[in-house]
């Protein structure tokens, strides 16, 4: 129990690891809650779980899933909102009912019943039984920036410069990306029964190293999974250099 730490030779086998845990979480539990990423780390095991899917591996029929973060403002047909990022990767290629997916609106008009909502629908289905997470090369898990206090429900955040300019990547400039989004809070993925954190490259070896053996500190907002009973983090060679 603790933190069991896997690396994997490649991006790909690191990817199929992580599909392979959320399918035999699903396979154990078909009416699992699942807790969901985005990010470039997790497009690879999205991958792998619509391959597992076709060839009947698993079903995800009965599967309700929380997304961890939403950029604000931002609409659903953005093709960089997390929602179109979603469907794109994952829920348009699998059997997963409309109904039971949730991702926050990047368009609420009140952020604080939006927040207080999403965290209630959270709660009543029981919590979350395996919660993906990458993490930001600044220590950040969902959109949870570092900060002098931990967050611990859903909130309102304002994205770092940093967050901001790793993410333009995505966009066609800088300037389109939100500088705001919502974000489940610390709590709600601490409450996570699992944990699966995925990192990979040269450019998360540092963070990885702080995030395991620095000291546990809302400024490195991932060093507080060191208190999670149940992690399980999946690194390639090259995210896991200074371990
Ligand atoms: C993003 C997301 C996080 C993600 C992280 C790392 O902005 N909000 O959930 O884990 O930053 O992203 P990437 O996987 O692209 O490196």
């Amino acid at each position: 129990r603790g933190m069991r730490i896997i690396v994997a030779n490649t991006y790909e086998e690191m990817s199929k690891k992580a599909a392979t845990i959320v399918a035999s979480q699903v396979n154990l539990k078909p009416n699992s809650i699942l807790g969901l990423a985005t990010g470039g780390t997790p497009v690879g095991m999205y991958q792998e779980l619509v391959k597992m899917y076709e060839d009947d591996e698993v079903d995800f029929s009965e599967v309700k899933s929380f997304n961890l973060d939403e950029y604000y403002p931002i609409d659903r047909t953005n093709d960089q909102s997390y929602y179109y990022y979603m469907k794109n990767n994952l829920f348009n290629h699998i059997n997963i009912s409309e109904d039971n997916i949730n991702i926050p609106n990047g368009r609420a008009e009140d952020i604080e019943k939006e927040c207080y909502e999403y965290d209630h629908k959270i709660y009543n289905s029981g919590g979350i039984d395996l919660q993906v997470l990458g993490i930001g090369t600044n220590g950040h898990i969902g959109f949870n920036e570092p900060d002098l206090t931990f967050e611990s429900g859903t909130h309102k955040v304002k994205l770092d410069e940093e967050t901001i300019k790793a993410n333009s990547r995505f966009f066609d400039s800088i300037d389109e990306v939100p500088k705001e989004a919502i974000s489940m809070g610390m709590k709600t993925i601490m409450q996570s029964k699992k944990i699966v954190l995925l990192a990979n490259g040269e450019a998360k070896a540092k963070i990885i190293d702080k995030m395991l053996f620095g000291e546990i500190s809302p400024n490195v907002p991932a060093s507080i999974l060191q208190l999670h009973p149940h992690v399980i983090l999946i690194l390639d060679k090259e995210a896991a250099e200074y371990i």
